[in-house]
């Protein structure tokens, strides 16, 4: 399976920076047609941007899809600030990023809640990225496996399938630290993930498991060498074109390697 290069930009940049990064990936990518056939990509803007960079991407035929970082988990209606999946669909996002350790930590987003997100961007037509992840204190504690069972079996909705869901492991030690999970931490987290996924799901084999936390191009090739990483979920580095695309060169070695 190709790998998944998804840049999450957060909440960064105004719109001359939405302009210089799209335009950065598009003619990196027109440098590189190669990198297609490797990955495929994903880049998530804050949301105020998204209509923005669909138009800057919108007759450059190279292939990025957009997503969102978040979305409401009802229809419509009066929720002040907030943006629907049927809203992303309808500027033709592909896929929206739920449960991220941002969003559990200062907006206290609950599993429930985010297996709630979940089930109406499937409704609408996209792929949900399902963040999980323990935080330093668990790990220390040993109970990196225990917090990653519950909020991956609680954050799936019904429905779920490998074409409609995209799980990412980001241990919150990693995320805008400069510290990576070592290749082992993450072969042993994402192996234990596929083993719980095959427990709820027929076709756990092909969800795609992204690791996100610190992916730079100096560290994807040895991550994306290990089993069961299917991509990654990209946030400092995603804000640099040569970096994020520089993440994609690492997969295409391995892919031309093989
Ligand atoms: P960094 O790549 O900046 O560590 O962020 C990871 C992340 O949170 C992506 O969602």
């Amino acid at each position: 399976m190709k790998k998944l290069i998804a840049g999450n930009w957060k909440m960064n940049g105004l719109s001359a920076d939405a302009y210089n990064l799209s335009m950065g990936i598009i003619n990196g990518l027109k440098q590189s047609p190669q990198l297609g056939s490797a990955c495929d990509f994903l880049i998530c803007p804050p949301s105020i941007h998204i209509g923005l960079v669909q138009a800057f991407f919108n007759g450059q035929d190279v292939p990025v899809e957009l997503g969102a970082q978040d979305c409401s988990e009802v229809e419509a209606g009066a929720r002040t600030g907030e943006i629907s999946p049927a809203m992303l669909s309808d500027i033709e996002c592909s896929s929206v990023i739920l449960g991220h350790s941002e969003r559990r930590q200062f907006h206290d987003e609950t599993d429930e809640l985010v297996a709630s997100k979940a089930a109406l961007a499937h409704k609408n037509g996209l792929v949900a990225i399902i963040c999980v992840g323990e935080s330093d204190a668990e790990r220390e504690a040993g109970q990196q496996n225990a917090v990653v069972e519950k909020q991956l079996l609680a954050s799936l909705p019904e429905g779920t399938t490998a074409a409609n869901t995209v799980i990412a492991y980001e241990p919150v030690w990693a995320i805008g630290t400069g510290k990576t999970a070592t290749p082992e931490d993450v072969r042993q987290m994402h192996q234990f993930i596929r083993e719980k996924l095959q427990e709820k799901l027929e076709d756990f084999a092909q969800v795609r498991i992204l690791y996100g936390g610190s992916v730079k191009p100096s560290n994807a090739e040895e991550l994306f060498r290990v089993p069961n990483v299917d991509g990654a979920l990209i946030g400092g580095a995603s804000l640099k074109a040569d970096d994020y695309l520089g993440i994609a060169s690492a997969a295409l070695d391995i892919a031309d390697a093989a």
